[in-house]
């Protein structure tokens, strides 16, 4: 596995560039392939979810290739394929996306079940009964969701809990579908409407997204088009707090400051001077961060994927925080900052954090993406050297997230070891030789 060390305890000082949003890039990586005709994407960010996601799509018959100014290039024509590699779905709950863009493409998908992850069960049942409502045949067998229908129809589908990837999937699904869809208690977030927008762009009717009714008319056929996507929100909380934690002073380009709202007044309210631009906002931490209290919620709230960074800046607040987590089961990294000095008691769904003055380098070991983005911001405070084990789990929705900390002054390194390096090749081969 990568490593990378740090030693903590700079100020971190100057200008950032966020990259695209992951979570907007994987579905509309998909759903470009709803399409006749080339796609040109642009802010795509090089994260190994994205080359999954491509690999997928790859494997089921489409030619995708990034050109040099890293804008992904789409061509389904020759998806024809309706059965997804286990080996690539299992990597990433995402690509469940493919069921839905497979079924309105093709009439029928066979999908692997995505299977628990480390943030807990996280069933497609949503999914499912959605798929069923549009008319779908659906069943689970050895491993594999397969769905399969004569004929989309559009229907009034309400979705229990306001979900993302159930509401970004039967988006997919509706947009060729006979009729219209009504998506009740849709989910809100900016990913969704980036997503509407981009498929409405190649000729979907899609209207309402960012409330919580989306209206999908179905259309005959959608067109490959030119997008750039929005920039990636948690990238971008994750710059502010690592900016409070270590005292630093940046500004970070390539925002959307309506987007992270519930991140701004958290991280204002633990301290941080910050001034809003058009599309960049300049953070400063001019004194030692205050404890805060939250829950996380769906958008507008306060995103489960700001939780970890957000407790790691609390493990050095002043003051005790109390932070609830309400999406996922999503607190098992807490013992990795234990070992770092942090005092975190975690009961049921609290994290209750006592700031400690300074925390301490220690080997430690990313449990997911988040978690391991905050090992890392809680490594940039430590006093000595923190290992940071498990680094392939931050490159999946953390482009060059080691190279952007050093431009900021950090003392940071990675080292590959072979058997990753050779990973890595391989994987990079696969998807040249695909395409
Ligand atoms: N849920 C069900 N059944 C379903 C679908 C969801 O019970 O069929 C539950 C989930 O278990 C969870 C809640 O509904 O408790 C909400 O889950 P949601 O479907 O919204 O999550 P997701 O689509 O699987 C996306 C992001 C996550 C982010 C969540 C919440 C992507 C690729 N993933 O996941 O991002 O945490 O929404 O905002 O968009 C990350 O980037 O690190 C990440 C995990």
């Amino acid at each position: 596995m990568a490593k990378l060390i740090v030693r903590g305890g700079t100020p971190l000082k100057g200008e950032v560039r966020i990259s695209g949003a992951k979570n907007s890039a994987l579905p509309i990586v998909v759903a470009a392939c709803l399409a006749e005709g080339e796609s040109v994407l642009e802010n795509i960010p090089r994260d190994i979810d994205v080359y999954t996601i491509s690999m997928i799509l790859k494997k089921l018959g489409a030619n995708i290739w990034f050109d040099d100014d890293s804008r992904l290039h789409v061509v389904p024509d020759n998806l024809t394929k309706e059965k997804a590699p286990y080996d690539l779905v299992r990597r990433m709950r995402a690509s469940f996306y493919v069921a839905g863009l497979l079924l309105a493409r093709l009439g029928k998908a066979e999908v692997p079940l995505p299977g628990g992850c480390a943030l807990g069960s996280r069933p497609v049942d949503y999914h499912l009964k959605g798929f069923k409502a549009l008319g779908a045949d659906v069943s689970i067998e050895h491993g594999y969701v397969r769905a399969q229908a004569q004929e989309l129809v559009g229907a009034k589908i309400y979705i229990n809990r306001s979900s993302v990837g159930t509401t970004m999937n039967l988006m997919l699904a509706a947009a060729l579908a006979k009729g219209t869809t009504l998506l009740e208690n849709a989910a809100k977030e900016p990913e969704v409407v980036d997503l509407a927008i981009f498929m409405n762009s190649m000729g979907a009717r899609i209207r309402g997204a960012g409330t919580d009714v989306i209206r999908i008319e179905g259309v005959e056929s959608l067109k490959g088009t030119e997008y750039s996507i929005i920039a990636d929100r948690i990238e971008a909380g994750t710059f502010m707090v690592v900016c409070g934690i270590t005292g630093g002073d940046m500004m970070l380009t390539n925002v959307v400051p309506e987007h992270l709202r519930s991140t701004i007044l958290k991280c204002q309210e633990a301290g941080l001077e910050i001034e809003e631009g058009p599309n960049a906002i300049r953070v400063r931490a001019l004194r030692r961060p205050q404890a805060v209290d939250l829950e996380t919620a769906p958008y507008p709230g306060f995103a489960t994927d700001m939780q970890q960074p957000f407790v790691a800046m609390m493990a050095v607040a002043q003051g005790t925080s109390v932070i609830r987590e309400t999406i996922f089961d999503r607190f098992r990294y807490v013992d990795e900052l234990r070992r770092m000095g942090a005092d975190i008691r975690v009961e049921r769904d609290t994290a209750i954090i006592r700031g400690v003055e300074e925390l301490t380098g220690a080997p430690v070991v990313a449990t997911d993406l988040r978690a391991g983005a905050a090992l890392v911001i809680a490594a940039l405070q430590a006093k000595g050297e923190t290992e940071i084990r498990g680094v392939e789990l931050i490159d999946r929705g953390y482009e060059h997230i080691d190279e952007k900390l050093r431009r900021l002054g950090a003392d940071i390194t990675r080292i590959s070891d072979d058997e990753e390096s050779r990973h890595m090749e391989s994987l990079m081969s696969t998807f040249s030789e695909l395409g």
